[in-house]
């Protein structure tokens, strides 16, 4: 079978709910993938950053193996002998209390809602029903019809109500308009992504977190950090709340938290909020089971084993330098930004060719990324990525941006 074969079947008989991009991959391995015809290609997008540690690691591919043939799953009616070593060793990595295991990040936006919605009520003293969670524009959390209620983007709500009320929008990076809303003392909390990714990585003002973090305090309002993307060394630090010494009250995980092994969330919190969910209240088939809580660790030793936020660190500075020069030379390329080496480009279509076009123009020269919101590339390999092979990759990326100009 070619590669449009393979599209032309997943467009008969799958839901048309993705637009990807026409390449079709067979194979990966650290940064490369391979098309089912043999091509090879830098993976720019790294599933979405679950892919931090590269494709199929083998420390993480050895972990999901040996416990796939011992114990998959037992559901959580029983205990089973990963789960607690797994806990005991991502609460002691992020110094929380305790975790609760989910399997995707939407997943774990949803519980860490439910709990500071339960806080509100237990601890706080919020009348029943009329707590309010505070969240951003141009907030991505993921897909759920609570998650999409809180959405600003009609692509994400539109068509899909009646929404989940209890929820208050603010500007992203306005500390203004946060303080403004804090004043209501039904406010049980402040869900951020400290790097908005969907959006176009935007990256908010140094200070802003610490600041939003602080004014939370005051008012005993939790401060939920929606590291789904942002976390494990994406951004050059483990979380990017590190950049600004901010340790949430709430900590969401997901993506590499496998590194692309496995579906794999973590909410992580301290027992003065964690505790007031009680058994029964929540909880998943398969979070916490035995093979992800093996690839979690695996995945979680990898990130430090091989120093992957530092890697990220110093390369997103060159990687920014580097396009920064292209932003100087080609009118096409508007601006970079991003933190490590989650960063993006935003293009301004020129000729009637958009992002997407030089999506697909990259691809056919070597690299794979994707567009968000048609004006914007994210640029985002796994973490593992050398200094030589990103030169080489963005020598990809001028050569392609020269075909435009
Ligand atoms: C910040 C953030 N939160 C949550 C999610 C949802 O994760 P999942 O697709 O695993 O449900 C995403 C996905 O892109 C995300 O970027």
């Amino acid at each position: 079978m070619t590669s449009q074969d393979f599209i032309k079947k997943e467009d008969q008989y799958g839901a048309h709910n993705y637009h990807p991009l026409p390449v079709v991959l067979s194979k990966g391995q650290g940064i490369f993938v391979w098309d089912v015809e043999g091509k090879k290609y830098f993976d720019f997008l790294s599933a979405y950053s679950a892919v931090n540690q590269g494709h199929c690691h083998p420390a993480i591919t050895k972990a999901l193996n040996d416990q796939a043939q011992t114990l998959a799953l037992t559901s959580r009616a029983f205990y089973n002998d990963c789960l607690g070593e797994y806990e005991e060793y991502i609460t002691k990595y992020f110094g929380y209390d305790k975790v609760l295991p989910m399997n995707t990040g939407a997943e774990g936006d949803e519980t860490a809602l439910k709990l500071c919605r339960k806080w509100a009520y237990v601890k706080k003293g919020i009348p029943e029903n009329q707590a309010k969670i505070i969240v951003c524009e141009g907030n991505f959390h993921g897909r759920t019809i609570t998650i999409i209620s809180m959405s600003t983007d009609p692509d994400s709500y539109k068509g899909f109500g009646p929404y989940t009320p209890g929820f208050t929008v603010v500007p992203y990076n306005d500390l203004d308009a946060l303080k403004k809303e804090l004043e209501d003392p039904n406010v049980a909390g402040f869900l951020v992504e400290p790097i908005q990714g969907e959006a176009g990585v935007y990256v908010p003002d140094d200070g802003y977190l610490k600041a939003a973090a602080k004014l939370c305090k005051e008012k005993n309002v939790l401060f939920i950090a929606d590291e789904v993307q942002t976390g494990l060394a994406r951004t050059g630090k483990m979380l990017a709340c590190d950049h600004e010494g901010v340790r949430p009250d709430i900590l969401i995980l997901g993506k590499a938290l496998s590194g692309g092994m496995y579906p794999v969330s973590a909410v992580l919190a301290d027992d003065a909020i964690m505790l007031c969910i009680k058994p029964g209240e929540h909880g998943s088939t398969y979070g916490g089971n035995p093979i992800a809580a093996k690839v979690a660790i695996a995945a979680l030793k990898v990130l430090k084993e091989e120093k992957l936020a530092e890697n990220s660190e110093k390369l997103g500075v060159i990687f920014r330098k580097e396009m920064q020069k292209l932003v100087d030379q080609y009118d096409m390329c508007e601006l970079v930004r991003g933190k490590g080496l989650l960063n993006a480009v935003v293009i301004k279509p020129k000729n009637g060719k958009s992002a997407w076009d030089v999506c697909v123009a990259l691809k056919e020269n070597g690299l794979i990324a994707k567009p968000t919101h048609e004006h914007i590339i994210r640029f985002a390999p796994p973490l593992t990525i050398t200094e030589a092979e990103l030169m080489e990759a963005i020598e990809i990326i001028k050569k392609t941006l020269a075909q435009f100009n």
